[in-house]
């Protein structure tokens, strides 16, 4: 066991070190303001965007977005792990890190004692259970409901044994009286999941009864948990234990350990979704067939698979959800693709699965299939290129953002350097420009929430989008576990979905191409918001050009009333970056502007819309500034006068209601005028 760090220690640690002078030893840092700035060590730039903030204790790349406290830096810097830094940290600061000492060595090896004891008891348990399931499906009363089930779905004896399928009987104590015959012992089968104390009456019964029982099995072939199907059509289909000290189905694979028994040197594996998937494949003699739990395909699962062979398939079924799973898979898999693996992607016609398309058509036709998958970087392609015309120069710029920061994610080597020259056959972008897309923050279900291990290849895209792990490292034992319902846009990123919906609502009429919701058909795009609403085209150009200011003769006040999204913080951002010109006497720079906005609500967001360099070829920002800042008036104009134009148009309006009207009228022209002398 990895002896932990106290946190009293790190606390100690960073009060003892100051930042500043961490930095300074690297990087030569320049005052500006309160702040420090340098060119950023993390990736080549010409003016500075690396900001050091002695009050904070923090460092910060507006370019790259890297960005944490001192020990981040090292870890960054040195490419340390987070214990490596510590020690490095405090050798500087003349400390020594503890070693546990006794007391708490003592205690930690009670506490894995008595957690390896809980563990072979449910180990124990679960055995006893699977044998228990397997006999009743060979001597209850009942066992010809269950075998009848199991032959009608195409599955033999033998399979049915390799598998060690079995049946649950009906009934509410029927496992509990078998393995638990005393009360005291009931304690274990609650501990292993197999059976459940209703909380309000304390009553225990069994989990699965009247089911279909798969045992499912970890890499050594122990029982960790069960899945149970119904035999007829009630719900829920499958029923599976819960988390326990054996098993986290997050990391698990039904039938990696059977398919590793019938043949120890696999050449590939194929992942699908379901447990009779597995076992229908099996009894067709395709035995390279494993099952994710009802979850998605987790780096967990993939550093497994890739520890076993160099090839894996994902087989998905032809629907929506099948293919957002497909999405999802891709993008875990980025980071595992080094030169020699090869992971490739079959999605089944509409309606079918593994299972009932082996039964169909055999063996032959589906290995046929299997063999000929789409390869991941064709998918690639053909996922983010989908509904977009290669002809068509925003779209062409669309799928450079998208697939940019996808293929940096791959491992160096001959297939990323293959996959970033098609990105530029196809955009007609040049190697440079597509570098400086990879930058983009690509925020995927991984950097999200999902607490995985970090990929043998550090890869430059993990530099630049993935913040320093900033505390001792976590037990991964508490993942969450995602299921695909987890991962929909909409609920990745409602911010921007929010955004969406209400340009929308404001531009019932707009042309297809400015159609933000264009953004929202790919999974990994959807949260880039590139097509945006003028506030948010402004606050990008001053984030990343705050001396664009200057052109701004007057901030007009009536754009924080605008319903518009985000105008408010467009106002807000304007009033800051001359409160802050006010103060420097010059303009901020980006990092200094950043550090002044990076404690607003509104930060994540305007983070994200930072890390956007401009599309466009060159930035004339003055003018592009001001036209955002000019549509923003036009909708504001659209938005009073649809309003006092209901007002007009009712019989009894009033003489104010017109005057207005006309004054709106002549403010139009105005900025008709404006406009017209800007182009
Ligand atoms: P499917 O609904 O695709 O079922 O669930 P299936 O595998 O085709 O099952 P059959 O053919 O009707 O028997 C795929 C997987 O999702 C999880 C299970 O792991 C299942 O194998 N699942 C599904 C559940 O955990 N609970 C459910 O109620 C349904
Ligand atoms: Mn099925």
């Amino acid at each position: 066991m990895a002896s932990r760090i106290p946190q009293s220690f790190i606390d100690d640690l960073l009060d003892r070190t100051d930042i500043v002078d961490l930095v300074d030893g690297h990087v030569k840092l320049k005052k500006t303001g309160r702040n420090y700035s340098a060119c950023c060590p993390f990736h080549k730039e010409k003016t500075p965007s690396f900001s050091v903030s002695p009050d904070k204790q923090f460092y910060y790349c507006f370019g790259c977005g890297a960005g944490g406290n001192a020990i981040g830096f090292l870890m960054q810097l040195a490419n340390l792990n987070f214990p490596e830094a510590v020690e490095e940290l405090a050798g500087k600061a003349g400390l020594t890190v503890p070693k546990d000492d006794s007391i708490t060595s003592k205690a930690a090896s009670a506490a894995s004692q008595a957690k390896t004891q809980a563990r072979n008891q449910a180990y124990d348990i679960l055995n006893q259970a699977s044998q228990y399931y397997q006999s009743q499906l060979r001597r209850h009363p009942d066992r010809q409901k269950a075998v009848t089930y199991l032959k009608g779905r195409g599955l033999n004896g033998q399979i049915a044994q390799r598998f060690g399928v079995g049946y649950a009987p009906t009934g509410w104590q029927n496992l509990m009286q078998e393995l638990a015959p005393k009360a005291e012992q009931e304690q274990g089968l609650i501990d292993a999941g197999m059976v459940v104390e209703k909380e309000e009456n304390k009553r225990r019964y069994d989990r699965f009864r009247d089911r279909i029982m798969f045992p499912i099995k970890d890499y050594k072939g122990r029982i960790i948990a069960f899945g149970g199907r119904v035999l007829g059509d009630d719900k829920p289909k499958y029923l599976n234990s819960p988390e326990t000290v054996v098993f986290h189905k997050q990391k698990e694979l039904y039938g990696l350990y059977e398919a590793r028994q019938h043949e120890r040197n696999l050449k590939r594996i194929m992942v699908v979704e379901g447990y009779m998937d597995v076992v229908a494949l099996a009894q067709h003699n395709i035995n390279y067939a494993v099952a994710t739990l009802g979850t998605s395909t987790s780096s967990f699962h993939l550093e497994r698979i890739f520890k076993l062979v160099s090839e894996v398939v994902f087989c998905f079924d032809g629907d929506a959800a099948g293919l957002k799973a497909a999405d999802r898979a891709m993008h875990t898999c980025l980071p595992y693709m080094q030169d020699g693996r090869q992971a490739r992607f079959l999605l089944l016609p509409d309606g079918e699965d593994p299972d009932s398309l082996v039964r169909q058509e055999g063996n032959d036709k589906l290995t046929a299939r299997i063999v000929d998958a789409t390869p991941l970087s064709d998918f690639l392609f053909q996922r983010l290129g989908q509904d977009l015309d290669p002809h068509n120069l925003e779209h062409r710029a669309k799928l450079a953002t998208d697939a940019s920061p996808l293929i940096a994610i791959i491992p160096k080597g001959i297939m990323r350097s293959m996959m970033h020259a098609r990105l530029s056959k196809i955009t007609g972008l040049d190697k440079d420009t597509l570098a400086e897309l990879s930058a983009l923050k690509v925020p995927t279900p991984a950097t999200r929430s999902e607490p995985n291990p970090t990929p043998a290849a550090n890869t430059q895209a993990s530099n630049s989008s993935q913040a320093p792990n900033m505390g001792p490292a976590g037990d991964s034992d508490q993942n969450s576990t995602h299921d695909y319902a987890d991962y929909h846009i909409t609920e990745a990123n409602p911010d921007i979905a929010d955004s969406i919906q209400h340009w929308h609502d404001e531009h019932p009429h707009a042309q297809p191409s400015e159609d933000p919701s264009l953004l929202l058909r790919q999974n990994f795009s959807a949260v880039l918001p590139k097509v945006q609403n003028p506030a948010h085209a402004a606050i990008r150009i001053i984030l990343r050009h705050p001396e664009v200011v200057e052109h701004v003769d007057e901030i007009p006040s009536h754009l924080a009333e605008l319903k518009m999204q985000d105008a408010g913080v467009l106002t807000q951002l304007l009033n800051t970056v001359q409160a802050m010109h006010k103060a420097l006497k010059r303009w901020p720079n980006p990092a200094e502007l950043h550090i002044e906005c990076a404690t607003w609500d509104a930060w994540p967001m305007l983070r994200q819309l930072a890390a956007m360099e401009s599309l466009l070829p060159q930035g004339n920002y003055p003018q592009q500034l001001d036209e955002a800042i000019s549509r923003l008036l036009g909708h504001h104009f659209d938005e009073r006068f649809n309003q006092l134009i209901h007002l007009a148009s009712q019989p009894n309006a009033d003489a104010n209601t017109k005057k207005q009207l006309k004054d709106l009228l002549k403010e139009k022209e105005e900025l008709q005028n404006r406009l017209k002398s800007r182009q």
